[in-house]
């Protein structure tokens, strides 16, 4: 949700700014916005729309000043439209401000503020904010404490930039619950919510966390607590290269990251499969091993993807290590009460490890004394630092909006932590390293299925003007039917439906007929009869139906209109291979419709609020 940059130094800021917004679209592009602080002049830029349309009004103005931020909008409070958009500012136009988040108590300061005789322009909870830190300059107090005075006020959660015409030499950034990092140059300072924006600059970083208050001048930086009692940061080395932010010659972000599925399985593997136990070696888990092993219950907790993700990894532990496992919504369980034992293993996963919900249900989990721990993607992420121990994905920077490579990856992590666990307790060494041979097998298996990328072209032709789909798989691949009808709902807004196949008898059937295309998710496993009969019904119906079969499989053929035919694995790592046909015809569809399948409407990547 939201992008944010700032920078101070001896520069231009607004190349530089501009540059930074765009790599953050990703985050909400629904209006974008610059504020500026030279010896002359203060300015601020904001439009509706994207990044390229605030780059055009820029040219117009010709900005230069050594000190800005720049705001990429999701919105939340308000339209996105110009005045909603970010920088938001005091009446004299001498303290702007960028947020990400939200102000929960945002009506209560509003009142207060009003009755102070301030003035409103926008329907925002930021402004609200901005004008709060205002009052507290009024009385004279510096910049950093007047926005401390203010955060003390406020409920809710917020990344924040702030800078003032009154001391033009610094930026004050502070964050709760919304991700925040110090980019730290040579003479140049930079403020971003994603390191993504930063690198081009610099790789020395420092993460803010809740509750901390940056001052930031060109060559220097001081961190304190909301309280005003100072805190030591450490600065870290980002590993993260520029290419990796790049399409690489691919038309979208999502087409690359789909074909990129090959290499970033495999990164996920590198160095954890121990063929001589039959086992893995997570480093990240290390010292919990027996505690995850022995644990009476796990709770998988996700948003999204990561959620159907958490499903797979369900049926994965339950039948080879023998663990009960709760799958919830991070959103449910965090307000839910849930009972929790010290025995429990709580486990989150997410991509961005920024996600709201899923970060505000791992407090909670923390708060019950069980072992909390995370599979992440995005390095130093706020998730991946609150969890006790856990499992980098290292799928690689994922831009594309539509989660594609990092669900792979989060199912490959899921099957290594339940070959630890199963180990441990009554999977045989054959049986385990089985599974170690099998993924190591999966990236050539990867690499045949996206070579039918254009076979899946053509079949998406027909289905573009399509108004519903439904999904229907079974056991491993029924959250993988959940996964393709969300895929293509998120970047083709056709509606999409994801069902258990046998349970569509019991109410989706009645959509079926001859508009109504069905993907069946139908590999030659242990219930392949079972799907192919509830085929049998779909067809009886009329309905079309595309099927994603194994290869050798001719038996299908006659019974349905489109079969992608893909290479064989073990059950328990058949989604790995199954979700990936789905992913290319969500793509397909949505190009022919003429598509934004990177930044679709209305939805982002990092999900920053509740
Ligand atoms: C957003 C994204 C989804 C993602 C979900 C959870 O809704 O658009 O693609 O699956 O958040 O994100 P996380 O980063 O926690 O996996």
């Amino acid at each position: 949700m939201c992008g944010i940059v700032g920078y101070i130094g001896n520069k231009n800021c607004v190349p530089i700014i501009l540059e930074g917004l765009k790599r953050l679209e990703y985050r909400g592009y629904d209006s974008a916005g610059i504020a500026t602080i030279n010896s002359v002049s203060t300015d601020v830029v904001k439009c509706e729309g994207k990044v390229s349309a605030l780059e055009a009004m820029l040219n117009l103005n010709k900005l230069d000043a050594p000190l800005g931020i720049g705001h990429t909008r999701w919105a939340t409070h308000g339209a996105p439209n110009e005045i909603n958009a970010h920088p938001h500012f005091n009446e004299n136009k001498d303290l702007f401000m960028i947020h990400n988040g939200i102000i929960e108590n945002y009506q209560v300061l509003k009142t207060k503020l009003k009755k102070q005789g301030y003035n409103f322009a926008s329907e925002t909870d930021t402004e609200v904010l901005v004008l709060l830190i205002d009052s507290f300059m009024k009385k004279n107090l510096s910049l950093f404490d007047s926005v401390r005075y203010a955060l003390n006020e406020v409920e809710g959660a917020y990344g924040i930039a702030v800078i003032s015409k009154k001391e033009p030499d610094k930026i004050i950034a502070a964050r709760k619950g919304s991700p925040l990092v110090i980019g730290i140059g040579e003479n140049e300072n930079f403020i971003s919510s994603d390191v993504s924006a930063l690198i081009q600059h610099t790789k020395r970083v420092v993460y803010l966390d809740d509750n901390e208050i940056c001052e930031l001048t060109k060559d220097n930086f001081f961190v304190k607590n909301i309280s005003d009692e100072s805190i030591k940061k450490e600065i870290e080395n980002v590993t993260l290269e520029l290419d990796e932010l790049s399409k690489g010659g691919y038309p979208h972000f999502m087409l690359k990251e789909i074909m990129e599925q090959p290499d970033s399985i495999t990164n996920a593997m590198r160095g954890r499969l121990l063929f001589k136990e039959g086992s893995t070696k997570l480093g990240g888990l290390q010292g919990y091993e027996d505690r995850l092993a022995n644990s009476k219950r796990i709770i998988i907790s996700a948003c999204g993807t990561s959620w159907h993700a958490a499903l797979v990894g369900e049926y994965m532990i339950e039948q080879f290590a023998q663990i009960p496992v709760e799958v919830e919504y991070a959103s449910e369980f965090r307000y839910r009460s849930p009972i929790i034992y010290s025995d429990d293993t709580i486990l989150f996963i997410s991509q961005s490890g920024e996600t709201a919900d899923t970060l505000a249900a791992m407090k909670e989990a923390k708060r019950k004394g069980a072992l909390v721990l995370g599979i992440c993607n995005v390095v130093g992420s706020s998730i991946a630092r609150e969890s006790e121990a856990g499992v980098y994905i290292h799928a690689g920077p994922e831009i594309g909006v539509a989660s594609t490579k990092a669900f792979t990856s989060q199912l490959m992590v899921l099957a290594q932590i339940t070959l630890l666990i199963a180990r441990k307790k009554s999977m045989s060494f054959v049986d385990g390293k089985k599974v170690l041979t099998e993924l190591e097998a999966l990236p050539g298996k990867i690499k045949k299925i996206l070579e039918m990328n254009s076979e899946i072209e053509k079949i998406a032709e027909h289905f573009v003007d399509a108004k519903n789909f439904l999904y229907l798989g079974r056991g491993y691949n029924f959250p993988v039917a959940l996964e393709g009808a969300l895929k293509l709902k998120e970047i083709s807004y056709i509606h999409a439906e994801g069902y258990p196949a046998a349970e569509m008898k019991h109410g989706p059937i009645a959509l079926i007929d001859e508009n109504m295309p069905a993907v069946f998710i139908a590999p030659h496993d242990s219930i392949y009869d079972k799907v192919i009969s509830n085929i049998q019904e779909v067809r009886a119906r009329k309905g079309r139906i595309i099927a994603i079969a194994t290869e050798n499989d001719y038996d299908i053929d006659g019974l349905v209109d489109y079969c992608i035919k893909i290479p064989h694995t073990l059950e328990i790592l058949m989604p790995i291979l199954t979700v990936i046909p789905l992913q290319l015809l969500a793509y397909h569809i949505a190009v022919k419709k003429g598509l934004n399948v990177d930044q679709p409407r209305n939805l982002a990547k990092s999900v920053t609020v509740e």
